[in-house]
């Protein structure tokens, strides 16, 4: 029995088909590459020496994805295929209600046709509606754009399937801040244009890409101005699915989980940590607030704590030095 990994070659999804490989299970990835690339591929070979299935496949295409059903044994799936980029859903609304939603409709539809009910799904601080920090699962909901819009949407139909048919298990993991890297630096977060997050941006400064970065604002009502976030590296992230998907293998459900440190950290927080773990000092200026940006946002995990057993494990120094890694490595990406 397989695990079927959709949007596996891109950031997330290949960290976390690194610990499902390391971890004996088989992997069937499913990606369209319009985010990401094929070398990939070969750098999670290389980190686990296992083989695998890829199949370049748009999930929005039933019949492709019917083949895969039929052709292989899956057991569950783990949803990361989607488009992320919150300013790309604003100006193309449309692209993002299609690819998001209409491709997780057709993904369980057919999952639902093949009898397979496990699903781990890839949500996002980003539907919670405000910043009382720290965020409970039980915090108020409510997207401000398009992007948060499809999650919390795609949320919602998941717990109807559920609430339909409870021999479904799905468990929505919303994630804070992903940064980091594989320790290896085979494989990260591969940003060909202009970054819209703070490390990547941060890691292209250092390396002389970028010529300084621009902090969004230092008067909001934090301790030095700036936004404050719960940055999670990437690894634990992954880890993270392994747990929800041991939970749902054995268990009926639809459950919802943090997965963050609990801790927040503001924009010079991290320009210093930077620099201690890497010795190399950021440029940067002031400028004006991002547009949707909230002043502070930090998850309370406890829950993934209590009941899947996960925290992170890595700190701000290890992703530091494992995005800087992974940039130094791979200076142009894959
Ligand atoms: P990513 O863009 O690196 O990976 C997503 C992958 O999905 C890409 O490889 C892309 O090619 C693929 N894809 C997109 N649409 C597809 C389709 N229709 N059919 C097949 N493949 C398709 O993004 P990521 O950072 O790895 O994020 C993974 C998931 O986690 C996404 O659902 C994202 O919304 C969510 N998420 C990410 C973050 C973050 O900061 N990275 C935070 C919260 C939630
Ligand atoms: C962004 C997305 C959010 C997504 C999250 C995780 C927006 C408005 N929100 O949120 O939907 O879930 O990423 O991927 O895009 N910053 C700078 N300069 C930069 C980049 C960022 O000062 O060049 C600041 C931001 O203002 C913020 C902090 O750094 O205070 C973190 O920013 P970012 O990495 O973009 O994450 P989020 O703002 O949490």
């Amino acid at each position: 029995m397989a695990i079927l990994v959709t949007g596996g070659t891109g950031y997330i999804g290949s960290h976390t088909i690194v610990e499902l490989l390391n971890e004996g299970y088989d992997v069937v990835i499913v990606d369209n590459l319009s985010n990401s690339k094929i070398e990939v591929l070969h750098k999670i070979k290389q980190i686990t020496k296992k083989d695998f299935k890829f199949y370049e496949v748009d999930i929005l295409c039933r019949e492709a994805l019917e083949e895969i059903f039929k052709k292989n044994s899956i057991e569950a799936v783990i949803h990361f295929a989607s488009l992320k980029s919150v300013g790309e859903s604003v100006a193309k609304p449309l692209m993002y209600y299609n690819n998001n939603i209409v491709g997780t409709l057709v993904l369980c539809e057919v999952m639902n046709r093949y009898n397979v009910k496990k699903m781990v799904f890839s949500s996002s601080a980003t539907v919670y509606k405000g910043s009382d920090s720290p965020l409970t699962e039980d915090s108020e909901l409510g997207a401000t754009n398009p992007y948060g819009n499809t999650k919390l949407m795609i949320e919602q139909i998941l717990r109807d399937i559920y609430m339909s048919n409870n021999s479904w298990g799905i468990t929505l993991l919303r994630y804070f801040n992903p940064v980091g890297a594989h320790e290896s630096g085979l494989i990260g977060e591969d940003s060909v244009d202009t970054p819209n997050n703070l490390m990547p941006y941060i890691t292209q400064v250092a390396i002389g890409k970028r010529k300084q970065l621009n902090i969004f604002g230092d008067d909001y009502n934090t301790y030095d101005g700036t936004g404050i976030r719960d940055y999670v590296h990437v690894v634990d992230i992954a880890k993270g699915h392994l747990k929800a998907l041991d939970e749902i293998l054995n268990k009926n459900q639809c459950e919802v989980y943090n997965l963050g440190t609990g801790k927040g950290y503001s924009v010079l927080d991290i320009i210093y940590q930077f620099t201690e773990s890497t010795g190399i000092d950021i440029p940067y200026t002031v400028c004006n607030r991002r547009p949707g940006d909230v002043a502070i946002c930090y998850a309370d995990s406890t829950s993934a704590y209590e009941k899947l057993g996960w925290k992170s494990e890595r700190n701000l120094d290890d992703m530091c030095r494992d995005s800087w890694k992974w940039q130094v490595l791979n200076p142009f990406g894959y």
